[in-house]
């Protein structure tokens, strides 16, 4: 238990498994409260029953499709009237997609670019009216290492993970310009432990997650792939006023494979 993110308000979408509850359970730990969305609305139900057990009043839980605008504009408006604020908004919500260019469909490319795109560009057009009243305050969108590296495999997931990524500076850019104090920075993960890789274990034909994950490592430099925590910790410092002179930013955390 800590108190880096003491007072601040979060947002948080896909809020109910994988990176987003880890986050949420991170930031609540730090001292934040959290709204979760998700389209799993029990899902996020749970999560924030966890967490209003260890602190109450530190969770709330929301159904919210991140491709709705109508949902973003009551979501926020409810989200910012149970916290009394919000400060920090993560675009997290996101799907995986394998195939390659000549087996892509239009109706899957297009799947993907609402879930992963369009919701980012949502988020933050009409999060910034909260963030700027509750400011200090800080955008995370969760792009991925597959947002700055290609793949034969998965052309929808890199233009949309690559779209996240400038996004996320042309909004830094205009909250600096408009002097809101409002930073926005992307994350990069490379393979995290979570059940957005059971996609990926089907394609790999593997018989098991141990098969799967020794496969997906092969490239890391750190030889294993990631955990939830890994960029829980990430996102509580972008989140955090340590982040204070940090905008604009790419922050990759994939075991030194950009290193390469
Ligand atoms: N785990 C990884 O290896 C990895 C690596 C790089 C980037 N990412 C990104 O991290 C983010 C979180 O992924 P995760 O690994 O936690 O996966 P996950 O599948 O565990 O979680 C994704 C969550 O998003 C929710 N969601 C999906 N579509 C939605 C919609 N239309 N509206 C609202 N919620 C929706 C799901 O219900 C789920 O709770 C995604 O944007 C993903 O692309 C993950």
């Amino acid at each position: 238990m800590g108190n880096r993110l003491a007072g601040k308000k979060a947002v948080i979408t896909g809020g109910a498994s994988g990176l987003g509850a880890a986050m949420a359970r991170m930031y609540v730990s730090e001292g934040a409260q959290v709204a979760l969305t998700d389209i799993n609305v029990e899902g996020a139900k749970q999560v924030a029953a966890e967490l209003n057990a260890t602190r109450k009043g530190a969770a709330s839980a929301f159904a919210h499709d991140v491709t709705n605008e109508q949902q973003w504009l009551s979501v926020l408006e409810q989200a910012n009237t149970e916290m009394g604020g919000i400060n920090i908004l993560i675009n997290n919500a996101g799907i995986g997609s394998m195939g390659s260019i000549e087996d892509e469909s239009l109706a899957n490319w297009d799947r993907v670019m609402r879930v992963d795109v369009d919701s980012v560009f949502l988020g933050c057009k009409h999060a910034i009216k909260f963030l700027k009243e509750n400011a200090p305050a800080a955008i995370i969108n969760m792009s991925s290492i597959a947002g700055l590296y290609a793949a034969g495999t998965m052309p929808a997931y890199n233009a949309a993970k690559a779209a996240v990524w400038l996004l996320s500076k042309s909004v830094a850019l205009h909250c600096a310009a408009s002097k809101y104090d409002i930073r926005s920075n992307s994350i990069h993960p490379v393979f995290i432990r979570t059940p957005i890789l059971d996609g990926m274990g089907k394609a790999l034909n593997v018989e098991n997650v141990e098969q799967r994950d020794k496969l997906l490592a092969r490239g890391i430099p750190l030889g294993r792939i990631g955990e939830p925590e890994d960029v829980a910790y990430a996102a509580v410092y972008l989140g955090s006023d340590e982040a204070k002179f940090i905008t604009g930013i790419e922050l990759k955390i994939d075991g030194g494979m950009s290193a390469k």
